[in-house]
């Protein structure tokens, strides 16, 4: 801040005040720094109603021999008002280039986040884990046993064209389903068995809207003595009020896969955006002995139900995604909001 000075306009010629007024000007263009300072600085000393211009009418009180001596002094008063301003004003101004404020903060860098798919896969592990279900990890480049053969879909099996799958050069192939990790799993450990194992799942589909030649599925399985179909429901139950809240449902329609005996399509009614809807998940059934056997497990001791529900499926009715494409795109715009 400048500092106050009150001026009374010298009723004399002295020119001791003058240069008393001169040193408190320039003491308090000292002490002015930003723009608005000097500015008022300049306003208060050198504008059109300022101090000099008030000092500067005290002229008509001095006798006529003062006079020329009062108006070199005041003349010589402005010059150097107005040099020191000057001196000042460039001395405050940056030297060159756009003003830089050190002082601002930065660009946010900005924070990523999850992909809404992996959080999904994140919650449904999460809710399977609390029931004990472990977390099982299967190779995608898989061999046609583990994919077809294990799983009791034999070498006719129309899901084995090549047209629905992508086969390797050189043997092997991605797999379609995660319920080869259902084979290795039970290749490498003795029952009981109770596992979920999320991952990517690819076919040859064409992209559009509801397909996409790479998904994700979430296989369930649980292999004990005495498991019924009572216990796939209830668990299926279990998940779908833990995840959904408690109005959800599940309901079981009577299905085919190779892999169950008997098999069912999985639906869960569940919240879309908002309103109860019954959306198909996924199938399942109860472990086709004929798999037991390919595993060395005997069918006549163990018995288990499997599942396999779908990931994009669930993300999407859930926020109301109308095109799995764009779960693909990676446009951070899309994705940012989930
Ligand atoms: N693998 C089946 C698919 O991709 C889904 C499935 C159905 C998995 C029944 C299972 C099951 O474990 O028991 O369409």
């Amino acid at each position: 801040m400048p500092r106050r000075v009150t001026l009374r306009a010298p009723m004399t010629t002295d020119l001791a005040t003058i240069d008393r007024i001169e040193t408190e000007a320039l003491e308090a263009l000292g002490q002015t720094a930003e723009e608005a300072g000097l500015e008022a600085w300049r306003i208060a000393w050198l504008g059109s109603k300022g101090k000099l211009k008030s000092l500067m009418a005290g002229m008509k009180d001095c006798s006529p021999e003062d006079r020329p001596a009062f108006g070199q002094r005041m003349n010589a008063l402005k010059k150097s008002l107005e040099a020191a301003f000057k001196e000042r004003k460039n001395q405050s101004a940056p030297a060159a280039g756009p003003p830089l404020d050190v002082t601002e903060p930065g660009d946010a860098a900005g924070q990523g986040r999850r992909h809404v798919l992996a959080r999904t896969i994140d919650e449904v592990v999460d809710v399977f884990s609390r029931m004990g279900f472990t977390v099982a990890q299967g190779p995608e480049v898989e061999d046609e046993y583990h994919n077809f053969i294990a799983l009791n879909m034999p070498e006719s099996h129309p899901a084995r064209e090549p047209g629905d799958n992508f086969f390797l050069e050189g043997g092997g192939m991605l797999r379609t389903q995660t319920s080869t990790v259902q084979i290795r799993v039970m290749e490498n450990t003795p029952p009981p068995i109770r596992v979920i194992s999320p991952g990517r799942v690819y076919r040859p589909d064409t992209h559009d809207a509801t397909h996409y030649s790479m998904f994700h599925q979430v296989e369930g399985l649980w292999v004990d003595q005495g498991v019924t179909l009572v216990d796939l429901k209830a668990t299926l139950i279990q998940f779908a009020r833990t995840y959904f809240g408690p109005d959800a449902d599940v309901r079981m329609r009577p299905s085919f896969f190779p892999f169950t005996e008997p098999s069912a399509e999985v639906d869960i009614r569940m919240p879309v955006r908002g309103k109860m809807q019954w959306v198909e998940l996924g199938g399942c059934g109860m472990v086709d002995p004929n798999v037991f056997k390919a595993v060395g497990y005997d069918p006549e001791v163990w018995t288990g139900y499997a599942f396999g529900l779908g990931i994009e499926r669930i993300a999407m009715r859930k926020y109301g995604i109308p095109d799995i494409r764009w779960l693909f795109e990676n446009d951070a715009r899309f994705l940012r909001q989930f």
